[in-house]
């Protein structure tokens, strides 16, 4: 075998993706790193506890909102089809939101399903296709937790001097939530269950 062609193939061996790679993780979930932002470590911690919390919330209002856009029936599929999607986009843009702010406090987010479905306060939905008044309700109860929690976290923030959480909370947490709950408010006024 010449040397150049050793040469290759080390260099091909090189790239070669390296798979199944593990180690410890680095900063575990739970555990604060202090970042200086001039927030002390307490005041961090609990808007990291409390972030996370609505952001499983959030998450899972997200996805029963992609749920509810596949599985929509009936004379009013089409506006809920779309309406349905845009709220799932702005919801993903406050997950995305919530998760890098626990981050910026030094936290670590939550991010997959599991550990989402182990820590939402919203009931989970079943596998199969519901009526539009049921996914209707079911999203206006989501928004109710989301909204309640958000502004007991807005309080809290406010008090103990975390003015961006405050801020998060406050400006795009509860009027987007706000904001979506009414056009589902008349969906659900045009709408009537079926026989039970
Ligand atoms: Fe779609």
């Amino acid at each position: 075998m010449s040397n150049r062609q050793l040469d290759a193939d080390a260099i091909l061996d090189r790239a070669k993706p390296v798979i199944h790679q593990q180690a410890h993780e680095i900063h575990p979930y739970g555990h604060l790193v202090r970042l200086p932002i001039a927030l002390a470590e307490n005041v961090c911690k609990e808007s990291v506890d409390s972030l996370n919390q609505l952001l499983a919330d959030t998450i899972t209002l997200r996805d029963l909102y992609k749920k509810h856009h596949w599985q929509v029936a009936g004379p009013t599929f089409y506006q809920l089809h779309l309406l349905f999607d845009k709220h799932f986009d702005q919801q993903s843009e406050l997950v995305d939101a919530i998760a890098e702010r626990i981050q910026l406090l030094g936290g670590v987010s939550l991010a997959m399903a599991p550990d989402v479905a182990e820590t939402t306060l919203i009931p989970r939905p079943p596998k199969g296709r519901e009526e539009v008044p049921v996914q209707v309700s079911r999203l206006l109860h989501a928004h109710e937790v989301v909204l309640k929690e958000a502004r007991t976290m807005a309080r809290r923030a406010a008090e103990v001097g975390d003015d961006g959480t405050n801020d998060l909370l406050v400006s795009n947490i509860i009027r987007t939530n706000e904001l979506q709950v009414m056009p589902l408010v008349h969906a659900e006024d045009s709408e009537q269950v079926g026989p039970t």
